[in-house]
């Protein structure tokens, strides 16, 4: 098995600077020894640039950045299906969260069932008119559902990437009024930190397992360091009390890991400005190491 990493180091789609050097971030705390050493073929294909922000902005939207966040992803988007194409699992550094759409284009372009595990504390199912920030990191899975700015759901040529079906948030507690109407009429799968508590995470994992492997043809997990816990986590730009915790997590991905269903990842939203010591990169490696089928014994 083989493994493209695919740095995008935006961080464009949210206020905080300092995001933009995840994938830095990611590579220092050892990411491509780390997958070498549980047996992987690793090629690193760098980083996509991203533009600056112009000074003035063409469009009068709720969407900041709109065009750089555009131009990124299509360009994310190519460097994606590329990697699935050629027979790698394509693993994308963030970033913020709004390299997402970029991400799920370039998969679904090759995958038309896709599922999705949406990992986060958030639902990011916003769009320009039920955007309290108009930061687009808050957007990407609606975008990918086909909702939101016209400019932004045809990203890669086609839309909707993914269906509401096949698709489980797990993680959340901050969603926003829009969001939960979302939710609801679509009646999609979630479990807030309330079913996690409850439930346990082996049974959240088993049940959303169950969920994005019916009738699907690959699994993508979008793990927003958010979703964790900001004790374990510290180095995000929105970072929400009640957190899933690090044992949790390793939990999480190491049921990913023997359940073999994913076909692609990606870990955003690292700030090493806000970290401490780098441990949220730290912390996203070794969940990766996980996911990827590392073993104690
Ligand atoms: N819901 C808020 C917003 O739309 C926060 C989104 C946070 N998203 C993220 N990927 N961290 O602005
Ligand atoms: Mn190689
Ligand atoms: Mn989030
Ligand atoms: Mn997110």
């Amino acid at each position: 098995k083989k493994i493209a990493v695919i740095g995008a180091p935006m961080d464009l789609g949210q206020n905080r600077r300092g995001v933009d050097m995840g994938p830095s971030a990611l590579r220092y705390a050892g990411l491509i020894e780390r997958l070498q050493s549980i047996g992987y073929h690793v090629d690193d294909m760098g980083d996509i640039p991203i533009d600056r922000p112009g000074e003035v902005s063409e469009e009068k939207t709720n969407l900041k950045n709109l065009g750089e966040v555009i131009k990124a992803n299509e360009l994310l988007c190519l460097h994606v299906e590329k990697a699935v194409a050629n027979g790698y699992f394509p693993l994308v550094l963030g970033g913020d969260h709004s390299i997402a759409i970029g991400t799920l284009a370039g998969v679904a372009k090759r995958r038309h069932q896709l599922g999705v595990i949406w990992y986060d504390a958030h639902g990011d199912l916003n769009t320009a008119e039920t955007s309290p920030s108009g930061n687009i990191h808050g957007m990407p899975l609606a975008v990918s559902l086909g909702i939101g700015h016209e400019k932004l759901t045809s990203i890669g040529g086609f839309a909707p990437k993914i269906k509401p079906e096949n698709v489980v948030i797990i993680g959340a507690r901050s969603l926003d009024e829009g969001e939960k109407a979302y939710i609801r009429e679509h009646g999609m799968k979630i479990f807030t930190m309330h079913e996690v508590d409850r439930l346990g995470m082996t049974r959240v994992m088993e049940e959303a397992i169950a969920h994005v492997s019916n009738g699907t043809d690959g699994v993508h997990l979008s793990l927003d360091l958010d979703g964790l816990d900001p004790n374990d986590a510290p180095g995000v730009g929105t970072p929400v009390l009640g957190g899933i915790s690090y044992r949790e997590s390793h939990l999480a991905m190491e049921m990913l890991a023997e359940a073999e269903i994913v076909t692609s990842a990606e870990f955003v939203e690292v700030n090493p400005i806000l970290d401490e010591r780098n441990k949220t990169a730290e912390v996203a490696v070794e969940l990766m190491g996980s996911l990827f089928g590392e073993k104690l014994l």
